[in-house]
């Protein structure tokens, strides 16, 4: 055999063996308007954790890594930055992304990269300064008055010619290295894009754009808050919504063209995230409250219309109140929008909201800034910086991994449902097939407080001084439950076809699954352990409840 022929053959040799060796690749998958992640072809519950911003350098990873394992987290989000793989226009260095994969494997840690690129919270501060500082090439918008302000323009064709560029780049080169081990499950395009300050850009070539008719894709996906034309221009059509709904029309292209081409060379499923409205206050015009053109609760329907190769608008929650945290998780939990937190303060008060969110069926859930480098992110976060902040998350995660894949399985069935507490510290009930799991806080493992003591703090347990409890709960059949929380106490009653019946438990058993999805008890709950609700302290457990009648 000719040298030349040889190596065709190896190399074909190789192709067929990377073939052989790549599983399935990871994707989104939908029933009846829910949703689940599939990871090596089978569904996966994220319990995730976000790097810092900065955190993205070989040097800084030894501090994320020992974060992730005290999370007990499985997937780890990190940014790869434009800057840092185009530090030169045309010259690409992934040497952080090879670093990042191969340590990620050896944690046995899945990842989520996050490419921060045009925009990062709106600003061009992660572009390489071959684009930052050219601004004939790549224009930023313009205010109203015509000044130019420090946003990059959505209408920059070669801005976005060049991001495309890097991007592809960057995830031909992740089919190379990952095809094979499927390391990287899903990757987030831009972050938190849209403009603060400024509604829209007022530049030349946006102002041609804002005079067309509002293309028929967004006519058939988005309704004008108030009345207007059925057609026309965006004016006509969305009224004093117009500015802000034209700005995220333009950027949801902008990141369509930039997704489309990445998922044309490696088809991972792909994210947006945003910078949340207040989702309590009355519906209104955009006035300076929010980043405007950002993937915000109201135009949802105008990224799907534009953006088809994004899966994904997702909340990152760093606003506390329950009733915002609840109502925001309402507005993007959707039949044709998969619930996915990519972020969320890590401050222990967050904790809890990951029973609600993964108990309501989101794929995934991630606290931010779960690294060691020496930053705090309060007040948006914790103050803390060490093993402790790691800690309220840990415990939670610790409990959900083992059942990780059986819980991203049942949720996509529909059976799962989940509480946290709320600030009004309220009992909750979730509503299941045939029973009811009344989930009260601030309880004792025995015996009643009475309401005034719950209501004034007096002799409340430890751990309960503000709101912790949490409770997610999985229906496996007509009367059995896998129940998972800290912090509160459950009772069962009868509903549906077990209203009015008198019932009580067959079992309570504390436990665990296997890794061959086996459950294996370690104890009975009884007597002392049952008369008074079924007590969850701020150890989590998991218990395998069969309920009966009689
Ligand atoms: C939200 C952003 O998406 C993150 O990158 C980070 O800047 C946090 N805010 C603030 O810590």
């Amino acid at each position: 055999m000719k040298n030349s022929s040889l190596l065709a053959a190896l190399c074909a040799l190789a192709l067929t063996a990377t073939q052989a060796g790549a599983g399935p690749i990871p994707r989104l998958v939908s029933k009846d308007g829910r949703h689940a992640l599939l990871v090596d072809g089978k569904p996966y519950t994220m319990l995730g954790v976000q790097a810092h911003n900065s955190s993205n350098y070989p040097g800084a990873l030894p501090e994320v890594w020992a974060a992730v394992k005290d999370a007990q987290a499985n997937t780890l989000e990190i940014p790869v930055a434009w800057e840092q793989v185009e530090p030169a226009e045309g010259k690409f260095d992934f040497s952080f992304v090879d670093t990042l994969l191969a340590q990620a494997r050896q944690n046995k840690v899945r990842l989520v990269l996050l490419w921060f690129g045009t925009w990062k919270n709106t600003s061009p501060q992660y572009v390489p300064a071959w684009v930052k500082f050219n601004d004939a090439r790549f224009p930023r918008m313009r205010d109203r008055d015509g000044k130019r302000i420090y946003c990059l323009s959505p209408h920059g064709e070669e801005t976005m010619k060049a991001d495309k560029r890097a991007f592809t780049a960057f995830m031909a080169h992740l089919k190379k290295i990952d095809e094979a081990q499927r390391t990287v499950i899903m990757v987030q395009v831009e972050n938190e894009v849209g403009t603060y300050g400024t509604v829209r850009d007022f530049g030349p070539k946006a102002e041609a754009a804002f005079r067309q008719a509002v293309p028929p894709a967004v006519l058939a996906h988005k309704k004008s808050p108030q009345p207007g034309a059925a057609s026309g221009s965006w004016s006509e059509v969305y009224g004093p919504y117009a500015d802000e709904y034209f700005h995220a029309y333009a950027i949801a292209g902008y990141i369509e063209e930039i997704a489309k081409a990445g998922r044309a060379v490696y088809d991972l499923p792909m994210y947006v995230n945003n910078a949340l409205r207040d989702p309590v206050e009355p519906m209104a015009p955009w006035k300076q409250n929010f980043s405007s053109g950002g993937p915000t609760f109201d135009v949802i329907d105008i990224y799907k219309a534009a953006a088809p190769h994004i899966d994904i608008a997702a909340p990152d929650h760093y606003a506390p109140e329950s009733n915002k945290v609840t109502a925001t998780l309402d507005l993007f939990q959707r039949p044709d929008n998969a619930l996915f937190v990519p972020e969320m303060g890590n401050s222990a008060v967050y904790a809890r909201y990951i029973y609600q969110m993964l108990g309501r069926g989101a794929i995934g859930v991630a606290p931010f800034g779960v690294d060691y480098a020496d930053y705090s992110n309060y007040p948006l976060g914790s103050k803390l910086k060490d093993k402790s902040m790691a800690e309220p998350f840990g415990k939670i995660y610790a409990a959900f991994r083992p059942m990780a894949q059986l819980w991203a399985g049942w949720s996509l069935e529909g059976r799962t449902a989940g509480v946290a507490e709320t600030d009004a510290r309220t009992p909750q009930t979730m509503a299941l097939k045939g029973w009811n799991i009344t989930v009260s806080f601030r309880e004792w493992q025995l015996g009643e407080r009475s309401e005034a003591d719950k209501a004034s703090g007096k002799d409340a347990p430890p751990g309960t001084e503000s709101p912790s409890g949490g409770v997610a709960v999985a229906q496996l059949g007509d009367n059995e439950f896998i129940v998972v929380g800290q912090y509160a106490r459950l009772r069962f009653g009868g509903a549906g076809a077990n209203a009015d019946q008198p019932s009580m438990y067959g079992r309570v058993e504390e436990g665990q699954f296997d890794a061959q999805g086996r459950w294996v008890m370690t104890r009975n709950w009884n007597g002392d352990q049952a008369d008074h609700g079924l007590n969850l302290t701020g150890k989590p457990v998991v218990l395998r409840v069969v309920m009966g009648t009689y």
